[in-house]
Parts: C-alpha cells; structure tokens; sequence
C-alpha cells in the first residue's frame, strides 16, 4: 500500500551522503522505500531535520511500505549497532521489534533505544530499556582486548575500534603516551600493550573508574590514570605521543598537548569540518598554539558528521615549539 509521508528531496549525487546522515541522525524512515528519478532520490523521514541540508527541499510524497510484515518485525541486524550483547537501536526503530530481536539472536540479551543525541562534557546519551535483562553494561572484544562497557554513564562508540587499532599499531615500545580523553580507556588499553608508559586523564569520574577496571581486566600495569581537566592535568608528563580524541572541540586543549609533546613527538587529534576545510586542519591546530609549528603526517575521513562535514583524523609531528 502506498503512504503519504514526509520526503527530504536530494540531487542524487548526495543521495548517500544525507541517507547515511538522516541514518545516523534517527531521521530516516526505514520502514518506507526509497524512491528516485534521474536526477533525484526522495529520502522519506520521520520529522524535518533540525539543521538546513543545503540543495534539498522537504517535501510529501507516495512511499510503499519496505516491510510489509507485522510491526513486531525485526529489522535487519545491519541496522542497528551490537556492543557484546546488547542490541542498540535508534530512536526511528520501533519498539515492538525489540522481543523478536532476542528471539532471533540468543546470543544478544538486552535491547536499548537510543532516546536523544550524544551531548554534554562526557559525551553520553540517554537510553530507553525496550527488552531483556535491565542493565546498561555488558562485555565487549575489540582487537584482542576485553573491555567493561557503561552505556549510561561513560562514551563508547564500536565504530572507531578501526581509528583506535589504526593509532595502536604506531606506538613503539619505549614511548610515553599521554592520552587526555581517555574515556572508558579502549585507546588507553591498547596504546599500553606497546607503550612503555601511558598516562591517562579523563574529567568523568566514572569513566576513570571504568578505565581502572579495564586496565585490570586486560592486566596492564603500566599505566597512571587521573581525573581532572586535559588542560591543567598532565602539564608535568613529557610525552612522545598524545591522543586528543575531543572532536567536538579539540583547539582549547591544543596548548596543552603541545606543552607535554616533546619537539618530534606525535600528535593524534580529530576534528569536525567541512569537506573543503579539511585541507586546512593541520593549520587550525598551529592558530591554537601560537610558536608551534607541524609537519603532517596523515589526514584520515573517520566517519561522516553532517551534509559534506567529516570528523577527520590528523596525526601530526611536532617540528617546533616556543
Ligand atoms: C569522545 S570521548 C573519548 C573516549 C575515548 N578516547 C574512547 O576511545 O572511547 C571524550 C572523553 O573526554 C572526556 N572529557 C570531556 N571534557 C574533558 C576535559 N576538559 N578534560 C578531560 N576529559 C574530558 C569525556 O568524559 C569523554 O570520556
């Protein structure tokens, strides 16, 4: 049967880019197929977006049901996020899918709903219990490594266990690693297995306590955790290599990162820009702490944030510092 239902128009050539974005936003309706005509897709969504996308038009339009089966229907497990066995849904899922979800995966024992955006200074979200066991923790493998995970209380994203193994495999042994966003410790834990010390600083305090227990639970002895502000925290540590994983507003801690990075050391640092900002990243970090200067070592898409707008990896030497 065909529905009336709101529809984002969008130039094919930046279909995929906005799907992905309405996707990650919880904006597309994925229960109703797409359409598209030579020049157009017509994305449908659940509620006009809350920023403009520039060259698309809100609109109505005819959209046939994708799943015609009943509402308590499962989506496809390629729609929605795991962490060890909690499945994560986003808030366009409907609810009553969630029984079938653990009917169909006994391996997965508790369905989450994602009930707003990431925010705030610890970058935490709020979630809605849909089924199964009533917790927000569970058990998570990544590269090796086995890490408690808080959903409700301290950041975790599975879709950067790439981006975390990509800086791990550069630490060498003997390095110091300073990693001032450290989280739950998922970065922290597998710079330590190369590093020869870590220190790591987070200003949660339950994503320290979190970190304590993950540097046991995978037996690193290695490594100083404190908690406190990135910028005041570590001024007296000498580092060879620093993680700045902040990308909703790394420049404030740039003059911090500098101050503990020797002349040489290495910093790792992301970014939220625009496609045709990227070229200029490397740029933005030096304006942040005048007397620095860089050599750019990489430029790395991570994972798109908005219409043409990327959180972007840099990875960067320090040449000189005041
Ligand atoms: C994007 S998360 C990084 C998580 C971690 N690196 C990982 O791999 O999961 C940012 C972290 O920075 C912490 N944070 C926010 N502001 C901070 C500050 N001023 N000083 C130190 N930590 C801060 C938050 O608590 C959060 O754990």
């Amino acid at each position: 049967m065909q529905m009336p239902s709101p529809c984002l128009v969008v130039p094919r050539e930046r279909g995929e880019e906005v799907r992905r974005l309405l996707l990650d936003q919880g904006l597309l309706n994925t229960h109703l197929r797409i359409h598209r005509d030579e020049k157009r897709l017509y994305l449908p969504i659940l509620r006009r977006p809350p920023r403009r996308i520039p060259k698309t038009r809100c609109t109505r339009g005819l959209f046939e049901s994708r799943r015609p089966g009943p509402p308590g229907d499962p989506p496809a497990a390629s729609k929605y996020e795991t962490v060890g066995d909690i499945a994560l849904l986003r808030p366009d899922h409907s609810p009553e899918a969630a029984g079938a979800i653990l009917r169909r995966h006994p391996n997965l024992k508790v369905v989450l709903r994602a009930t707003g955006p990431i925010e705030g200074e610890w970058r935490t979200r709020g979630w809605e219990h849909l089924a199964g066991e009533q917790r927000l923790t569970t058990l998570y493998r990544e590269n090796g490594c086995t890490f408690e995970v808080d959903l409700g209380k301290v950041y975790f994203s599975p879709r950067l266990a790439t981006e975390r193994a990509r800086i791990a495999r550069q630490v060498q042994p003997g390095e110091t690693v300073l990693d001032l966003f450290a989280g739950g410790g998922y970065g922290t834990v597998q710079a330590a297995r190369r590093a020869s010390r870590v220190v790591a600083v987070d200003s949660n305090p339950d994503a320290i306590l979190l970190l304590q227990r993950n540097l046991q639970r995978n037996r690193l002895t290695r490594v100083e955790v404190r908690l406190g502000d990135a910028r005041h925290t570590a001024r007296d540590i000498t580092a060879d290599r620093v993680l700045l994983d902040y990308p909703t507003g790394p420049l404030p801690f740039i003059p911090a990162a500098a101050h503990s990075l020797q002349t040489g050391g290495i910093l790792h640092t992301y970014d939220i820009l625009p496609e045709a900002d990227i070229p200029a990243a490397p740029h933005r970090v030096a304006g942040a702490a005048p007397g620095t200067r860089w050599e750019t070592l990489a430029t790395r898409k991570v994972k798109a944030y908005a219409p043409r707008t990327y959180q972007v990896a840099l990875d960067l030497r320090l040449v000189e510092k005041p």
